[in-house]
């Protein structure tokens, strides 16, 4: 049990191992937010809340001055009551009046989370849900808390129904909000741009609002739908810091808010910016899931409790625990030069390498000879592949291969039989020339028609070749947000877009269970929970340059485990920023993902063939520790001039730590790195190095680099326990 409600102080404890979550029942029916934080004992804690009249404000009607509820912690914050602050849900009701006055109702503990209606979540099981009631306006809102024993985790979602008889508008829907007692706190987002995705960034919190979010339709690359608020003492290895994530691939938005009181707020979920929500009499609305993650221990647990979590309860279940493929993607060997020859050549090059997958990416259909047509004509280019793709797939197959195939089923370029065919399903505002991005429009997802259109035309690829890998592109955000057959409902687009797409989603990989899906949006534009629960891995950054990838990869690492990061060894100079890194750094930093490979292998010597094959065989020694093993970040790429990484096995018997210096330093201090997770009292060897040592040693007088001269070289260490 987990849950438990003292009736007596009309109180709710929500207990992990570690952790306690607790709120009651006031007085006037409101929720009113005690405590989260470290485990502490099941009691009273009404005297924690501290009632004061701060004057130019507002209390509660009929009752003392000092009992406002902006002086109160609030589980569910409304607009228009005496709370000045964030709110968690704001409505428009019939009349014009937007106030709400939400109040207890009832409760219930279910033994099973409940499956959210459209949209994925984690799977969990003891949740309370708690009904809220607004007998004026005959709104329910139902909050549901769902705990873990053993994870210091909670998930949160909201269902908000209208059971009046006439309609009500939902001008915002988050999926939480708490109160912290006081704003000695940071926070650390993970803000980026295309290229340059999910670079950690830490700032203090001071009087007003801060907010994350993205408009863009997606999750973004701008800005992860992600945010840690720690104190300002705690680092990777100490301090308390709360961590919040999203389930959700569309418009989100958090906000942390320090007001009069010196407290915090916050309030995250759908963000309201561009959202109304009509509910007719009857309708529900569920508001997307919000993850939150307590830590004791900084950063570092943290990310290894999103970790767990997620691998245990959110990726699809069917690849997570299993090797993910080992790809060679034609894309930067070719880009859309490529004909069947060159792509079967690409496939004996690497044979005997271990790569087991080829995937071929972007130029396959239509007339897709450059990114400015083509989209949405989803059946082969016979010129360029004049016997289609069954030549390349057996192939593949012959050689022990699997295939895979790139899509890019949510958009259409205005150059296609499908644009031609039905230019109102693209996204484009009345009377006015819709923006391009890559020169393409984005497909109407909101629309049933054109959902059941791209489920047909995929599947109809799926059931008719051998494939046995999607990679699912996404290559531009949206404008324009407008739909034809939403009308003055139009504010419900990009949430709809989202329901469509998941819709999509479910039918394809459930329809086509053996395939295996990988996500991708120009690369890690669109990584969220939500993503993760249909596609195992992401393509995690059109930057395939190893030193940028070790800043990239350190922010995606925050709350992605490392299995559910795609990285790929690529060509120098690189293609995206001209650097020119080692062969040997570029293989070891995609080696703490899901590995890969994306360069023009027929142009390779035997000798960097046969380093492909070894580079391989390492992988598969380490691919456990990817797939299942503890994270620790040894330090911040951003601030040092070092990358140290290291994956320790659950049993920590064996570990990986990964260390590159990106610029060498003549006559330098020597470097240490001071591995972690080990065992004090156990015995390591460590085979570079030919070292054998205690963890402890290992651990507090660390290991010496011994870099080579050049710039972005990359040391690995494999360590194994020998009693
Ligand atoms: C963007 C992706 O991130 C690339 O890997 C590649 O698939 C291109 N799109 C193809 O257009």
């Amino acid at each position: 049990m987990a849950i438990f409600f003292d009736e007596a102080l009309k109180t709710f404890y929500l207990e992990s191992k570690d952790t306690s979550y607790v709120f009651r029942i006031n007085e006037n029916g409101f929720l009113n937010h005690l405590y989260y934080g470290k485990r502490i004992a099941r009691e009273d804690l009404t005297y924690s809340v501290y009632l004061v009249d701060r004057g130019h404000g507002s209390n509660i009607a009929g009752r003392p001055r000092y009992e406002s509820l902006n002086v109160y912690m609030n589980e569910c914050p409304t607009y228009g009551r005496s709370d000045y602050r964030e709110s968690m849900l704001a409505f428009f009701f019939e009349n014009g009046s937007r106030v709400s006055d939400l109040v207890y109702k009832n409760h219930r503990i279910l033994d099973k989370k409940p499956e959210l209606c459209g949209m994925p979540s984690v799977k969990g099981g003891e949740t309370l849900v708690i009904e809220l009631w607004d007998s004026l306006n005959s709104v329910s809102v139902e909050l549901f808390y769902t705990v873990f024993e053993e994870l210091p985790v909670i998930l949160r979602h909201a269902e908000i129904k209208n059971l009046g008889s006439v309609a009500l508008t939902l001008d915002r829907a988050y999926s939480f909000a708490v109160d912290m007692p006081d704003a000695n706190w940071d926070v650390l987002a993970l803000p980026g741009a295309h290229l340059r995705e999910r670079f950690a960034e830490r700032s203090p919190l001071s009087h007003g609002i801060f907010t994350v979010d993205s408009k863009r339709g997606v999750s973004s690359g701008q800005m992860n739908p992600f945010l840690a608020v720690l104190r300002k003492n705690a680092t990777e290895e100490s301090g308390e810091v709360y961590g919040y994530n999203l389930v959700y691939s569309g418009d989100f938005a958090f906000k942390a808010q320090v007001e009069q009181n010196d407290e915090l707020r916050v309030v995250g979920g759908i963000n309201d910016h561009d959202f109304a929500w009509e509910l007719l009499p009857g309708d529900m609305f569920t508001t997307p899931e919000a993850v939150m993650v307590y830590s004791d221990a900084g950063l570092g647990k943290m990310s290894r409790t999103f970790h767990d979590l997620y691998r245990e309860n959110l990726v699809n279940p069917r690849f997570v625990k299993k090797s993910h493929p080992i790809v060679i993607n034609n894309w930067e060997a070719t880009y859309f030069n490529f004909d069947t020859e060159k792509l079967c050549a690409i496939i004996d090059s690497v044979e005997g390498t271990g790569i087991d997958t080829f995937v071929l990416d972007d130029g396959w259909f239509g007339k897709r000879l450059n990114d400015r047509a083509g989209l949405g004509d989803w059946f082969v280019n016979m010129e360029k592949l004049p016997h289609g793709l069954t030549p390349i797939i057996e192939h593949a197959h012959k050689k022990g291969m699997k295939f895979g195939l790139w899509f890019e089923p949510e958009m259409v370029n205005a150059n296609s039989d499908l644009y031609r065919a039905h230019p109102d399903w693209a996204i484009h505002a009345p009377g006015l020339e819709p923006c391009t991005g890559r020169d393409q429009l984005i497909l109407d997802l909101s629309r049933d028609e054109v959902c059941d259109y791209i489920i047909k035309v995929v599947s109809d690829i799926l059931k008719n070749n051998a494939i046995d890998y999607v990679k699912w592109d996404m290559n531009r955000t949206m404008t324009d947000n407008h739909s034809a057959s939403l009308g003055k409902r139009g504010k419900e687009l990009h949430h709809r877009y989202v329901l469509g797409f998941y819709k999509i989603c479910e039918a394809l990989i459930n329809g086509f269970p053996h395939v295996f899906f990988e996500g991708c949006a120009s690369g890690g534009c669109r990584f969220d929970p939500a993503m993760l629960y249909y596609f195992p891995q992401i393509w995690t950054s059109d930057d395939s340059d190893a030193y940028l990838r070790t800043a990239i990869q350190y922010g995606t690492s925050m709350c992605y485990p490392l299995s559910t990061h795609s990285c790929h060894v690529s060509a120098v100079p690189n293609h995206q920023c001209g650097r020119v890194t080692p062969y040997a750094s570029r293989a070891s930093i995609a080696h703490l993902g899901a590995t890969g490979y994306e360069l023009d292998t027929t142009k390779m010597d035997p000798d960097e063939l046969a380093e492909i094959k070894a580079q391989v065989d390492d992988y598969k020694e380490i691919e456990d520790l990817v797939l299942f093993g503890d994270l620790y970040r040894l330090n911040d790429p951003q601030k040092e001039n070092l990358f140290a990484e290291q994956l320790v096995s659950k049993d920590r018997s064996k570990a990986l730590v990964t260390v590159m210096r990106p610029l060498a330093i003549p006559n330098a201090a020597a470097i240490r790195v001071y591995p972690r997770g080990l065992d004090d009292d156990a015995t390591y060897f460590v085979r570079e190095g030919n070292l054998t040592k205690k963890g402890s040693t290992l651990m507090n007088l660390g290991i010496i680099v011994p870099f080579a001269p050049r710039d972005f070289s990359t040391v690995t260490y494999h360590i194994k326990k020998v009693d």
